[in-house]
C-alpha cells in the first residue's frame, strides 16, 4: 500500500513541480519579450490560471497522499523532529502553496488592479524573481525527500 501511495504521491509532484519549472523557465521569458503590455498579462492571466487549476488538484493529491502514508506507518510524531526533516519540509512547502493557491485571485487583483497605470515590466521582474525563489524552493524539498527517504531506508 504505501510504496503505491508514494508511486501516486511523486506521479503528483512531477506534474506540479514539472509545471513551475515550466512556466518560470518557458512562460516568463516569453512575457518579458512581449512588448505590449496588456498582452503580458493576459497571456500572463491565461497561462497562470490554467496551470493553477492543474496544480490545484495535484496539491490535493499530493497531501492526501502523503498524510496517508505518515498515518499508515504512525509517523505523525517524526513531523518536526531531525528525523522527520524531509516530510517536515514538504509539509512546510506544500502549506505555502496552499495558501497560494487559495489567495490567487487575490494576489492577480492586487498585482494587476489597474495594470494600465503600474509599471507592468516592474510587476513582471518581480513575478520572475518570486517564481525562480519558489522552483528553487520546490526543487530543494524534491532533492530532501529523496535524499532524507532513502537514507531512512539504508539505516
Ligand atoms: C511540496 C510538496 C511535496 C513534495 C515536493 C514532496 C516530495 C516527496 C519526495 C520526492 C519523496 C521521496 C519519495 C522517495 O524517493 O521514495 C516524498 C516522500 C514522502 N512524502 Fe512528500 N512531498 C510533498 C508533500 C508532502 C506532504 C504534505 C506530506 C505529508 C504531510 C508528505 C509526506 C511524505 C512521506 C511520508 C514520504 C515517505 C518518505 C518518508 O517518510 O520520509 N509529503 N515526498
Amino acid at each position: 500500500m504505501i510504496p503505491a501511495l508514494l508511486a501516486i504521491h511523486i506521479a503528483a509532484v512531477v506534474i506540479w513541480i514539472g509545471g513551475v519549472v515550466f512556466v518560470t523557465t518557458v512562460v516568463f521569458p516569453m512575457i518579458m519579450r512581449m512588448e505590449d503590455s496588456m498582452e503580458k498579462v493576459i497571456f500572463f492571466q491565461g497561462t497562470e490560471r490554467r496551470f493553477a487549476r492543474i496544480a490545484k488538484v495535484c496539491v490535493v493529491i499530493v497531501g492526501i497522499t502523503g498524510a496517508l502514508a505518515l498515518q499508515l506507518e504512525h509517523r505523525w510524531d517524526v513531523l518536526f523532529t531531525w528525523a522527520g526533516i524531509g516530510p517536515t519540509f514538504m509539509l512546510f512547502v506544500w502549506t505555502l502553496f496552499v495558501f497560494m493557491l487559495l489567495f490567487e485571485a487575490k494576489i492577480f487583483n492586487f498585482l494587476f488592479g489597474g495594470a494600465a497605470q503600474h509599471d507592468t515590466k516592474k510587476i513582471f521582474r518581480k513575478l520572475t524573481t518570486a517564481h525562480w525563489v519558489v522552483m528553487s524552493v520546490s526543487l530543494m524539498v524534491v532533492a530532501v525527500g529523496v535524499f532524507t527517504s532513502h537514507a531512512r531506508l539504508m539505516k
